[in-house]
């Protein structure tokens, strides 16, 4: 099984830094292939709990080396400090490798962020204002900084003066500020070049070679298949590819190498930000919900927006990113409900839906569709195999498995790299 993908099915943090770190132990390489520092990926590993936000979660088991691929975008500042902080608690991160065709993000993009989302007011998306967008933008028109241009100075300085060039007449004319200097950025991303020069490597080449010669490769996705900007609830959405396809484009390893495509399902649903969530409790048993599953965001510290399991979302990312199989984590938290809603179709003016509907209005105006499950009330967070569950868990697991078209083939029942049930195994 030489090269998996695993990816968030819904809007993110589902869970997959703990199902990344769970695998860790068993892979050669794991690779971020889009997003940044937008993540937010919990591990916990006996009493010690990490959260990373650009690295790979491979990064904390030994044996494995983290890539950050082409598609990623790198705060070199952030990149930084993340690495010293794992240093610091005694982490080994020289086996790090990044690809010179990652896009970085610099300061400016981080503002243009923020006074955009300031400007677009109610309209906001609410994102993480880590300069995400503005530097996917930059790569697209064609006038991004990539890691490789660190490594030139004057080329840097002419691809940052053409960047600028335009942004700044926005800053100045539209949102009043002050004009950004090309050369003040130059220098700090100078500053960053030496630190970050060993680590800079012909990933494409690596990965491709590693699955040539049966090496096992984990392609880790950020954000969540709702949350593409090609399928998820444009425009609330990140504006990468966490999607399958995603992890093809984002490191240069062709698709015919995939063998396996693993989607992190919440058995719940959240979402931060902005947009459209049709299972969306804004009652008690959402609070419920929050509190219980900890629901709140990793890397901006907001309160997750939280509601019930919708099987139309599963069904959609088994569809567009071919999934194999789901890893469903946090089925601890629904403990104590009497009685669990699913949303198994929606109905839109009037009619019966069971797809997501492509037309933006119409999933606007979707109103879930639910059934009732019984719930159960026994601690299940010792639970080591499938039958340990009780009888109405074990039920619950099989009525999302059925609804959402692929085989549940873990289950998280706790934060902690044991507390995981494995039913079949990934690799
Ligand atoms: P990610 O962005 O997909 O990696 O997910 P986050 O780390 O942002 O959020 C998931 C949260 O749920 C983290 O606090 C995890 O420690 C926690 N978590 C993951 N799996 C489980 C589980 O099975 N049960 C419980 N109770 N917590 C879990
Ligand atoms: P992980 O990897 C949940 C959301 C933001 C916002 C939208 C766009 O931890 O699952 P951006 O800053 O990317 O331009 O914001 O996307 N968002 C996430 N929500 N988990 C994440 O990452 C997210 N990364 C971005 O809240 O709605
Ligand atoms: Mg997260």
């Amino acid at each position: 099984m030489p090269a998996l993908v695993l990816l968030g099915a819904q809007w993110g943090d589902e869970g997959k830094g703990k199902a990344t770190d769970l695998l860790g132990g068993s892979v050669d390489y794991v690779v971020r292939y889009q997003g940044g520092n937008n993540a937010g990926h919990t591990v916990v590993v006996g009493d010690q709990k990490y959260a990373l936000h650009l690295l790979p979660s491979g990064i904390l088991s030994p044996g494995c080396t983290p890539v950050i691929g082409n598609g990623v975008v790198v705060d070199p500042a952030v990149l930084l400090s993340e690495l010293s902080g794992l240093n610091e608690r005694g982490v080994d991160t020289s086996k790090l490798m990044i690809s010179g065709n990652a896009h970085l993000i610099t300061p400016y993009h981080t503002t243009v962020d923020k006074v955009t989302e300031r400007f677009l007011g109610k309209r906001k998306i609410g994102t993480t204002g880590r300069g995400i967008g503005p530097t996917y933008a930059d790569k697209i028109n064609r006038v991004g900084i990539r890691v490789q241009d660190l490594f030139d100075e004057s080329i840097l300085l002419q691809k940052v003066e053409a960047s600028l060039d335009f942004k700044n007449q926005i800053l100045a004319k539209l949102y009043n500020r002050r004009a950004i200097v090309a050369e003040q950025v130059v220098e700090e991303l100078l500053g960053y070049a030496p630190q970050l020069k060993e680590y800079v490597a012909d990933t494409t080449l690596i990965l491709n070679d590693a699955i040539d010669a049966g090496k096992v490769v984990l392609f880790e996705g950020g954000q969540g298949t709702l949350l593409d900007v090609d399928h998820g609830t444009y425009p609330f959405v990140t504006s990468s590819n966490p999607t399958a396809g995603g992890a093809c484009t984002g490191t240069g390893v062709g698709p015919t190498k995939i063998n396996r495509v693993i989607g992190i399902l919440k058995a719940y649903t959240t979402r931060v930000g902005s947009g459209p969530f049709p299972t969306e409790l804004l009652d008690a048993d959402g609070e419920a919900l929050r509190d219980i599953g900890g629901e709140r965001g990793v890397t901006t510290g907001r309160d997750r927006r939280c509601g019930w399991f919708d099987a139309v979302i599963a069904r959609y990312a088994t569809r567009v990113n071919g999934l194999t199989d789901f890893f469903l984590t946090k089925l601890d938290v629904l403990t104590g409900w009497e009685q669990i809603p699913v949303c198994v179709a929606y109905e839109i003016d009037g009619k019966r839906v069971d797809e997501l509907p492509y037309n933006q209005s119409d999933f606007h105006h979707a109103k879930p569709v639910y059934e009732n499950l019984p719930g159960w009330s026994e601690d299940i967070t010792k639970a080591k195999t499938f039958s340990d569950l009780p009888k109405n868990a074990q039920a619950y697991v099989k009525a999302l498995e059925d609804m959402s078209g692929a085989p549940i083939s873990a289950i998280g029942v706790g934060p902690g790299r044991t507390e995981t049930i494995e039913i079949n195994s990934f690799l």
